[in-house]
Parts: C-alpha cells; sequence; structure tokens
C-alpha cells in the first residue's frame, strides 16, 4: 500500500490485515507501538475542510506510534491565505523532509493532481475527499461491526440518511462490497437518493420502515447541508427528522441485537434521537476509538516500507 486513497483499490487480504492490527493495538492499550515505527519520522496534516475526529485521531495514532514531529497545518493561519497553491505547500513540507501527508479536500482533483508531482518516496492518505471517499472513516466502521457482529457475510446493514452527498455512505459501502456483505440497503428520501451506479450491489428505498426491518446494522448519516445546491433543496430538516430520524419506534424494527452507527458529527434530534444516540444498542464513540487504531494500523502499513 502507497497510498490510501479509496477503499475500492484494497483487496479483502490487505482490509483484513489492517482490521486485525488494528484490534492488536485495541488488546494491548496501544501499548505494542511497533517499536516506535515513526521515531525519527515526521508527518503532516493538512486539512482544507472542517474536522474533529478524523483530524484528532490521526495527530493522536502518530504520536502514539512515536512520530517525531506532527505538522497540523491550519489553513487560515498558512501560507495559503497569501496565494500558494497546495501542490507548493504540500512540496515545500516535503522539502523539509516531510513522507506522509494526510490530506482531507472538497478538491476532486487534488489527488491526482499530487500523485503526479510529488516524490516517489512521499505517501499520500485521503482524510475525507469532497463526497467521493473516506476511506479510514470506512475501515474504522468495517472494524466496528466486525467486533460487534463478528462476520459480514450473513449481515443485513442498513445506511440511513444523506447518501447521495456522503463521503462516508461511499467508502463503507466499497468496504462492504468487499468484505462480501450479505445485504445492503440505503435508506433515504428521493432527494438524496444516490447515483446507484456508485452503490453496485446494494438495494435503495425510500421507505425506513421496510428498509429496517429485520437489520443487524444501521447506520445513521448527517443531512450535509454545506455540500446540497440550493436548487437541490426541497425537505426541511423537520420533514426530514420526522420521517428519518433514528428513533427508539423505528430501532425496533431491527433485530433486538441490532447496532446503532454514526461517523459524527451526529445532529441530535435531526437524523438521530437523543435516546438512541446515547443507547445500549449505540456504538458511535466506540466507533471513535477504532479510529484510532485503524489509523495507528494505515500508518504502520503505509510507512514500514
Ligand atoms: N467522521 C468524521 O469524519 O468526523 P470529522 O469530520 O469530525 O473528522
Amino acid at each position: 500500500m502507497k497510498h490510501l486513497l479509496y477503499l475500492k483499490d484494497l483487496n479483502q487480504s490487505q482490509i483484513n490485515k489492517i482490521l486485525d492490527l488494528s484490534q492488536e493495538y485495541l488488546d494491548s492499550n496501544f501499548s505494542n507501538n511497533h517499536g516506535n515505527l515513526l521515531q525519527n519520522q515526521s508527518v503532516a496534516s493538512l486539512f482544507f475542510e472542517p474536522s474533529t475526529r478524523t483530524s484528532a485521531s490521526f495527530q493522536v495514532a502518530a504520536k502514539r506510534l512515536g512520530a517525531e514531529t506532527v505538522i497540523f497545518f491550519d489553513e487560515d493561519k498558512s501560507s495559503t491565505i497569501k496565494g500558494e497553491t497546495i501542490l507548493d505547500t504540500v512540496k515545500n513540507i516535503e522539502a523539509m523532509g516531510v513522507r506522509a501527508f494526510i490530506i482531507r479536500t472538497g478538491d476532486i482533483d487534488l489527488f491526482d493532481s499530487l500523485i503526479e508531482n510529488i516524490n516517489k518516496e512521499t505517501c499520500l492518505i485521503s482524510a475525507g475527499e469532497s463526497s467521493i471517499s473516506h476511506p479510514t472513516q470506512g475501515l474504522l466502521d468495517l472494524l466496528s461491526i466486525k467486533q460487534s457482529k463478528g462476520s459480514f457475510e450473513n449481515l443485513r446493514i442498513a445506511i440511513m440518511g444523506d447518501i447521495r452527498h456522503s463521503r462516508v455512505a461511499k467508502s463503507l459501502a466499497e468496504g462492504l462490497s468487499i468484505m462480501n456483505t450479505g445485504k445492503v440497503v440505503l435508506i433515504s428520501p428521493e432527494e438524496f437518493r444516490p447515483d446507484m451506479n456508485e452503490f453496485p450491489g446494494t438495494e435503495y428505498v425510500a421507505d425506513p420502515i421496510r428498509g429496517l426491518n429485520d437489520c443487524d446494522v444501521v447506520v445513521t448519516l448527517r443531512v450535509q447541508e454545506e455540500r446540497i445546491e440550493s436548487h437541490e433543496s426541497g425537505m426541511s430538516l423537520e420533514d426530514y427528522a420526522e420521517k428519518y430520524q433514528l428513533t427508539i419506534d423505528k430501532l425496533e424494527l431491527c433485530k433486538p441485537d441490532a447496532i446503532v452507527m454514526h461517523p459524527g458529527p451526529i445532529n441530535r434530534g435531526v437524523e438521530i434521537s437523543n435516546e438512541v444516540a446515547d443507547g445500549k444498542q449505540s456504538v458511535i464513540l466506540k466507533q471513535v476509538e477504532n479510529g484510532v487504531a485503524i489509523r495507528m494500523a494505515v500508518l504502520t502499513e503505509i510507512l514500514k516500507q
């Protein structure tokens, strides 16, 4: 693995290796850091869109692996506001000896242009690309499902919310397909229905009652208002919540041992009720803990070469 940009670039054995290594980190309470793998190495974290979980957990992961320096790039305080391009920014930080770049961007051409221009030793890890890809979120979601359910083959998994604008949904669907998951159901109002060519092997239903029936896992998603064009908007958040909020009543349509997931940030009272978000079936904070382990495993796999 040279870069990590899309889960569809990985095979089942590569994903299993990352999940197993992440579980090792968790089981050892993060004490096995593979001999300070990142000792004498520096990584740079460049976020051009807001983040809490992904940004913080990559920094924790790099520190736990013994990184010498973790450069946290604050766009508003950087020279990009003086007109420097992102490519020049990366080339300059690369010249300081940094080998790994963790990047979140809304620009779907950025990674291609970086790959054409960076040194061959430099590694890129996507921390979220527009509405297209969020590979480490997909991996931590797979780990959270595996921990609760053991395997993927016989599961019915619902992803409910603004699927059309969700990079989380795309990466998770890619990962679930690679892991041969039994059934993946996408539930959303028609206006958040994705291009189904981007979700091969999944089923779309607009009706949450039908979609949630007998599910083992429900992944709820935020309405991505920042990505919705004004001409697309038709449904108010109140109308959305009325029909699609995961409430106790809706959760009862799923299997009794179903787990509830959410990538965060949560909009409580919109896509999920407080009772469900904080309830005993919720693994939302476990997903966050898993995020650190997954990012340690990804950094290990990429930087050990
Ligand atoms: N799940 C996720 O990507 O959260 P952040 O936007 O806070 O990183």
